[in-house]
């Protein structure tokens, strides 16, 4: 399991994100949550990667950030990043589970991760990480999401293999209000958040990274299982996206 992390941190730690998003759709995110407007936030980002969001929400936000990953290594690319932007001073990074945050009970204003919650389930995380929000307090996430209620036997059986939770908004948006919070908005992620954001530059990398890995057999096995996914996206991308949900802890 080490080596398959490691070598998975190899692969992603030069992107820019490590999960379809955007720029543009994290600040929409941030716009419905009402947060643009406010002042001295405290936010985590929970399996923050190499940090788009963080980055994004320490610059436009001027939020004291903390992101969150059990990978330092994408830690470590982070900091670097928020070196570079003069942002080093608003983010804290901290190498941590999602299943075991140190942090207090109503300590953030907002608690944001994009395509990480399925790492604990959808319900686990929602359930587990509401008591770190203030009453009030927003959660944005971005998670996996049929787009239709009628799909394809083939992408189901993949979806419901490699994450059971997958579902509808409506299911979602269900489980939000059965774990104390008012969902605000969703929407869906556009292609080009998975296509030109995301898997373009992965597909970049492939060469190199098997170069450097001396082309062994589990960096190819690595390769073959992100071109799988990818092919199943160029296939049947109309089921299946992102969707970004916002909710209000309820008081
Ligand atoms: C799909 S990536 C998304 C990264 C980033 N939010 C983005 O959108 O670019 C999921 C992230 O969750 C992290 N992760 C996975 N399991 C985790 C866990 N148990 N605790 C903390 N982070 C975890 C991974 O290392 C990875 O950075």
């Amino acid at each position: 399991m080490e080596e398959l992390y490691a070598l998975l941190a190899a692969l992603h730690r030069p992107c820019r994100r490590q999960g379809p998003g955007s720029a543009e759709t994290s600040r929409l995110a941030m716009r419905l949550a009402g947060l643009e407007q406010a002042k001295g936030l405290k936010i985590a980002d929970i399996g923050c990667g190499t940090g788009a969001s963080s980055l994004l929400l320490a610059e436009d936000l001027a939020a004291e950030v903390t992101a969150v990953d059990f990978l330092p290594v994408f830690l470590e690319e982070l900091q670097q990043r928020a070196r570079a932007r003069s942002l080093a001073d608003r983010i804290r990074p901290l190498a941590c589970s999602m299943t075991e945050l140190p942090f207090a009970d109503n300590e953030f204003d907002a608690l944001w991760a994009e395509g990480s919650v399925y790492n604990m389930g959808f319900e686990n995380g929602i359930r587990t990480w509401r008591r770190f929000l203030k009453p009030e307090g927003m959660l944005v996430l971005s998670e996996i999401t049929w787009l239709s209620d009628v799909v394809p036997a083939e992408i189901r059986a993949y979806w419901e293999k490699e994450y059971p939770e997958i579902a509808t908004a409506s299911g979602k948006i269900a489980a939000l209000e059965r774990n104390g919070y008012s969902p605000v908005a969703y929407f869906a992620l556009p292609e080009n958040c998975w296509r030109e954001n995301y898997y373009d530059p992965l597909r970049e990398r492939f060469s190199v990274f098997l170069a450097e890995q001396g082309h062994s057999d589990r960096a190819r096995e690595i390769v073959a299982m992100e071109e799988q996914e990818m092919a199943l996206y160029e296939k049947f991308h109309q089921f299946y996206g992102y969707g970004m949900y916002i909710a209000r802890k309820r008081a």
